[in-house]
């Protein structure tokens, strides 16, 4: 998207790198203040892996399909790359992004706002293997597993290693842009990011995209496994008594890539704040700024239209003040349903969803010349 990318003047567009979370497995964030075009570099997309990335045999590894099916399914990647396919973009957000901002600190990798990427993915549509296979009517979910094992973290923790799985409702399922991906923005897949085979379920937060897919399995009864419970769960006391259920759709939410955090800025001067803000299940239509820590709220604008599922980049052009000082500036997405971001992080989400206006503080200093004339005087 041919969109000039404001406060970018000068800096060469080449990828600058990611900022390390943890070394091993891969945790890799993008500097979220290098966001430029619509979609994400590939080498500036983040990286979320619970396990060391397993290294596939293209040539010999299958991806099975089973359970309550008609006719079970396996696959080779060369079965997948002869059918027909479609592309989705789609923005992936980790559900733990922006969790260093949460007070007090939570456990878990301590993202800042760059766990979030959006990228033009390729692939067959789940529904087209479905449709081979023959679901049975009683099937409830799908099951999506991954090949790399190990024993996680967060408590309760299973007996032994266990694979990494999600599932997903048949409905969505059966939705045209969830994908079984080999390319992600014309390129094969990185090994990072899931090679040879992942999913791609668009609006839902990044768990849901499972990497090195091996196995689908249909199910008739609900999923219970380890990360839909234990981790990348969340209580619902919708009913009056809180059950656990699994993290699904994106919430709505706004960033500002820049100003970065701590930024210094010359006073009474123009300054385009830029961010990006999306939302999973309904279109982000309003983004308003607020320069004051909250306390009023103006009006921002799009430079994306709306695409389902893809983040819209938006800015606003901000005279800073002259009064050399301490800003604290916020962003808040309104969604086509209505649909706004809380003020505050909920905790029936624990560690996740951080959906709240998160503050960029930045300072203003005293206009060049009198700090250069300042620090002149200082040295008399
Ligand atoms: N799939 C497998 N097999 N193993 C994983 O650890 N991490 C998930 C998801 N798919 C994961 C996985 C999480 S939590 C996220 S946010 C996304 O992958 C991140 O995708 P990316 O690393 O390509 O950005």
């Amino acid at each position: 998207m041919d969109v000039k990318t404001p406060n970018m003047a000068g800096t060469a567009m080449r990828p600058v790198g990611l900022i390390i979370r943890q070394k091993d497995p891969n945790n890799l964030e993008m500097p979220f203040d290098q966001l430029g075009d619509f979609i994400t570099q590939s080498e500036l997309f983040y990286i979320r892996s619970h396990f060391p990335a397993p290294e596939l045999d293209v040539n010999s590894c299958r991806l099975s399909i089973r359970g309550a099916v008609r006719h079970e399914l396996s696959l080779s990647y060369a079965d997948i790359r002869a059918m027909p396919s479609r592309s989705s973009i789609a923005t992936l957000e980790c559900a733990g992004n922006g969790r260093v901002f949460l007070v007090p600190p939570a456990p878990g990798a301590q993202w800042e706002l760059g766990a979030v990427g959006n990228a033009e993915w390729t692939g067959v549509p789940l529904a087209a293997l479905l449709d081979r296979a023959g679901l049975t009517e009683e099937v409830c979910e799908l099951v999506l597993e991954g090949a790399d094992r190990g024993v996680p973290k967060e408590e309760p923790k299973p007996p032994g290693p266990i694979s990494y799985a999600r599932s997903i409702p048949k409905k969505r399922a059966l939705e045209p842009d969830v994908l079984i991906a080999y390319s992600m923005n014309g390129q094969e897949l990185t090994l990072d990011h899931g090679y040879p085979l992942r999913a791609i379920v668009p609006g839902h937060y990044g768990m849901a995209s499972v990497k090195w897919l091996t196995n689908i399995v249909a199910t008739t009864q609900p999923f219970h496994g380890y990360w839909q419970t234990s981790d990348y769960g969340y209580w619902d006391d919708s009913s009056g008594t809180p059950v656990r259920r699994p993290l699904a759709e994106m919430k709505l939410k706004a960033q500002i890539a820049r100003p970065r955090v701590y930024e210094t800025l010359e006073p009474g001067r123009s300054y385009t704040i830029f961010g990006a803000a999306w939302a999973g299940g309904t279109d982000v239509t309003e983004i308003c700024v607020s320069l004051d820590g909250g306390s009023s709220w103006v009006q921002g604008h799009f430079l994306d239209p709306i695409s389902r599922n893809a983040w819209r980049r938006w800015k606003y052009d901000w005279i800073t003040p002259t009064r050399p000082g301490h800003y604290t500036l916020l962003a808040r997405a309104r969604g086509a349903d209505q649909s706004f971001q809380p003020d505050r992080h909920n905790s029936n989400f624990g560690s996740y969803v951080i959906d709240h206006p998160l503050p960029i503080e930045v300072f203003v200093t005293e206009p060049s010349s009198t700090a250069v004339q300042n620090r002149a005087n200082a040295k008399v």
